[in-house]
């Protein structure tokens, strides 16, 4: 299938190597050369816009930073028609656009409704499993759309992921992503302190760790990717937090779950504080960590 793909970057750049790897051919696009080069370099195509990508495309896919992002690829820049340089401006009729992006469910609906304006299914399909399951092709996709959209869609992304998961109309796929990357950086935070409080009472981390994981307080951020160094030798927290889900990251994904709440008048009082402990930590220089950091906003510590 001949596929645009839009945005080439940590996440990107490996979906876009493994549907190369399947057989499909590729015409991508990026406002960063390099991200280029190296999928030209395995075979890809280089195109010179999102437009110019989508032109003769049979499927197009976008995984961007933001909403603004997203919205610029789609539409072009220079306010309402675009400029003539967004996949909306070329894209034939009836092709599939999905975006992999975590993005607000607003901003999808309304970039829903333009491309179906024009003859072309919108769906949003936010991914989890990170840059190890973008390069391994396990990611899990959660598709917002109709159900003829994600037939449509479900055999490319499977080309990219194990599990690929039908949420409901478009937008619940972004819903799924915020809401789970809400109560994600919730638990962190919740064992961050759990584990700073035990230690400063004397207990050894490993032991509390231990614990902690069979019994009631077990949860992901515990069990797999516990914050404390030396814990778990495979966590970020045992590299000087590096690699993993960035700070930058997790306080966007806060913000989007914050003002998604807020339009529906849904109170978020953990929610509130974990983007405002987040917004803090990214401030003080930290943006770049993996976001398992946060335990050290707690301990009054600076990594070496
Ligand atoms: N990194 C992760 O572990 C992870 C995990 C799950 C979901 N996500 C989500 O996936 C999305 C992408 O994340 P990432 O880590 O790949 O980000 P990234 O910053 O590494 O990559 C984004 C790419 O988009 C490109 N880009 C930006 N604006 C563009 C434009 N107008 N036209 C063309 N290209 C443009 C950038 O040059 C960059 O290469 C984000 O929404 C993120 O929240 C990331």
């Amino acid at each position: 299938m001949r596929i645009a793909f839009i945005g080439l970057g940590h996440m990107g750049g490996p979906m876009a190597r493994n549907l190369l790897r399947a057989g499909h051919a590729l015409h991508v696009f990026d406002l960063g050369a390099e991200a280029m080069h190296s999928l030209v370099a395995e075979g890809a195509q280089a195109a010179a816009s999102p437009a110019d990508a989508a032109r003769n495309a049979e499927f197009v896919i976008t995984m961007l930073p933001a909403p603004r992002h997203v919205e610029a690829v789609l539409c072009g820049s220079g306010g309402p028609g675009g400029d003539g340089t967004g996949v909306l401006a070329s894209v034939p009729r009836g092709v599939p656009i999905v975006d992999c992006s975590t993005i607000d469910p607003a901003t999808v609906q309304r970039l829903a409704q333009l491309a179906a304006a024009q003859g072309n299914p919108l769906a949003d399909a936010p991914v989890s499993g990170g840059t190890g399951g973008a390069a391994a092709g396990t990611l899990t996709f959660m598709v917002g759309g109709s159900a003829e959209v994600f037939a449509q869609v479900q055999p490319v992304l499977q080309g990219m992921g194990q599990h690929i998961v039908h949420c409901g109309p478009v937008g619940t796929g972004q819903v799924a992503k915020i809401c789970n990357n809400l109560l994600l950086a919730i638990s962190m935070i919740g064992v961050a302190e759990a584990m700073s409080l035990g230690v400063a009472l004397g207990i050894d981390p490993q032991v509390l760790a231990g614990i902690v994981n069979t019994s009631s307080g077990r949860c992901w951020s515990a069990d797999t990717y516990n914050p404390y160094p030396g814990v778990m030798p495979n966590a970020p927290a045992s590299r000087g937090y590096s690699g993993g889900f960035g700070v930058d990251l997790m306080r966007k994904d806060l913000g989007l779950a914050n003002d998604a709440a807020r339009q529906v008048h849904q109170p978020l009082p953990l929610g509130a504080q974990a983007l405002q402990l987040y917004e803090l930590w990214s401030r003080q220089g930290h943006g770049q960590l993996d976001f398992s950091s946060i335990i050290q906003l707690l301990q009054g510590q600076r990594p070496a």
